[in-house]
């Protein structure tokens, strides 16, 4: 009886190993970086808070509609011309912020220099 507790447990603790790890690896790569510098023109770059936004906006696909879960894939997407310039700057980020602000909410920034700070 007690051996066969011990054989029980010794199964739980490899499964358990090989449940967790591969998991929380997956996770820090999927959630990608805290902080993204995005290619801003002229009005110079904006240093992007992607982790503060991941814990407001519940759905990932509220931004990644337009572009993928990849380092660079937004001004990939603009290159070939599936975006236009500032469009995600316009209709993403822009109108969350001012509708956010408009209702009175904690929101972010709505002038140029307060997200094009580099
Ligand atoms: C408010 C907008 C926004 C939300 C919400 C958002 N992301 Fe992102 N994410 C971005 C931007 C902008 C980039 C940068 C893309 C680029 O480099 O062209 C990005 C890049 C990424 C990347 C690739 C770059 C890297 O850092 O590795 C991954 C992976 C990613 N996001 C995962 C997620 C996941 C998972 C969620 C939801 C839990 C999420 N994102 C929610 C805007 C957002
Ligand atoms: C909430 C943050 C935010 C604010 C406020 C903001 N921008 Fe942007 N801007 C972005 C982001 C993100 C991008 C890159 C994505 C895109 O092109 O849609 C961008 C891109 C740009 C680009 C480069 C487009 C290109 O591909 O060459 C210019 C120029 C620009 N913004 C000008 C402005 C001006 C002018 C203002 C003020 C009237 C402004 N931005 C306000 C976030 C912001
Ligand atoms: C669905 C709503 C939503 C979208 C979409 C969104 N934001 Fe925000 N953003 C917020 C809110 C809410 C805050 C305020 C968070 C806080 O202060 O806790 C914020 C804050 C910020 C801040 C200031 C962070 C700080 O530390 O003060 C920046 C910069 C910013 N957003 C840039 C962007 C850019 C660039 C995009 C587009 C790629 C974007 N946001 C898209 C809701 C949004």
């Amino acid at each position: 009886m007690i051996k066969k507790n011990w054989t029980i447990s010794f199964i739980c603790l490899i499964l358990a190993g090989l449940f967790f790890s591969p998991v929380s690896i997956l996770a820090d790569q999927t959630q990608g970086k805290k902080e993204i510098s995005l290619y801003g023109g002229k009005s110079g770059n904006i240093l992007f808070p992607h982790h503060l936004h991941q814990s407001i906006v519940e759905d990932c696909q509220t931004c990644h509609d337009d572009f993928a879960q990849e380092e660079g894939a937004l001004e990939a997407a603009k290159k070939a011309d599936v975006l236009k310039k500032k469009q995600v700057m316009n209709e993403t980020c822009l109108k969350c912020h001012r509708a956010l602000k408009k209702a009175g909410e904690k929101s972010g920034p709505t002038s140029c220099k307060e997200c094009h700070t580099k």
